[in-house]
């Protein structure tokens, strides 16, 4: 591309993030179809943001459970969110991945894809990999077997009993493997898995569609010091080249994860109540009052 063109690219994404932050587009608004079909592989970080909510409220009979909601995450980012029960830690996540739409604000994935104009699996195709609580492994079948479903349920027409893994997807798999710490447990059964070792297999079946953006809720609840310890160096192995999203609790954790420039947002409420280093927000009195204690 040449730089005349890269340069009016930047200008016209420049101008749509500005006016996407009013609400409003250029082309006239979410209607008239401002955000432009969304490319497997395509997402466009050029202004330092991968991840971008607006002005995001949503209420549940009446009672604002995301209230004005702004956020930005950066690529590569590893992103610590924390904040008492009822905060709006899932509805968020619920908010981003298509699960619930919201009554008014912005959420952009890059400064190009609108993602309140596409469906929850649109979503997820899209690269924005979610991680519930509960593992949700197949636990009849192999680690293997459930690494090579998470490809072919991505690829959707493939028939089951056909499939072969070509020699890309082979490397991937052994990749995963080995960053999960599963490459010993590869014939095991899911279902003799400990919690813990479930709660990386799926991470993994989450990895091998490559996601953008991971979205974790409570990953190490029910883990023991050692599996979440091993949880920490994992999250940690895939900053930089995944952009994470991390809900926890568990404050050895979150310390762990955040150590190294990682940057804590506090929710409470449905908003932001506070955001900084680890130490910069558990010295908040804002959010040792709602959240920390004294
Ligand atoms: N689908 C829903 N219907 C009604 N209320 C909901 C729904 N989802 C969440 N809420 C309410 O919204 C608030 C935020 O919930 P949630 O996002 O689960 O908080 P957190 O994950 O921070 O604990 C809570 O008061 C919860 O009861
Ligand atoms: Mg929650």
């Amino acid at each position: 591309m040449t730089p005349d063109l890269m340069d009016a690219g930047v200008q016209r994404a420049q101008a749509a993030t500005k006016t996407a932050a009013n609400g409003k587009t250029e082309s006239g608004g979410r209607e008239a179809g401002f955000s432009r079909l969304a490319i497997p592989g395509e997402v466009d970080t050029t202004h330092g943001r991968i991840l971008y909510l607006q002005d995001v409220c949503v209420s549940f009979d009446g009672f604002k459970a995301i209230n004005n909601l702004s956020l930005d995450i950066a690529p590569g980012e590893l992103r610590c969110i924390i904040g008492p029960n009822g905060a709006g830690k899932t509805t968020m996540m619920d908010i981003i991945t298509g699960k619930t739409r919201p009554d008014s604000g912005t959420v952009f994935f890059g400064s190009t894809i609108d993602l309140l104009r596409y469906k929850e699996a649109e979503i997820a195709q899209m690269g924005i990999g979610r991680k519930f609580q509960k593992p949700t492994v197949f636990e009849q079948l192999t680690v293997f077997e459930n690494l090579e479903l998470a490809l072919k349920t991505n690829k959707g027409v493939v028939p089951s009993m056909v499939f072969r893994l070509n020699s890309t997807q082979s490397d991937r798999l052994a990749e995963v493997l080995h960053t999960i710490v599963l490459s010993d447990n590869v014939n095991r059964l899911a279902g003799t898995l400990s919690h813990g070792q479930k709660q990386w297999l799926e991470i993994g079946m989450l990895l091998m569609q490559d996601p953008k953006l991971l979205l974790l809720d409570e990953p190490v609840a029910g883990m023991t010091d050692e599996e979440t310890e091993r949880t920490a160096e994992l999250f940690l192995s895939l900053k930089g080249k995944h952009s994470l999203m991390v809900v926890e609790h568990d404050m050895s954790f979150i310390r762990a994860i955040s150590g190294d420039g990682g940057v804590v947002t506090v929710l409470c409420d449905g908003a932001v109540l506070a955001q900084g280093s680890l130490d910069q927000v558990q010295a908040d009195d804002k959010v040792i009052e709602v959240y920390l204690g004294r």
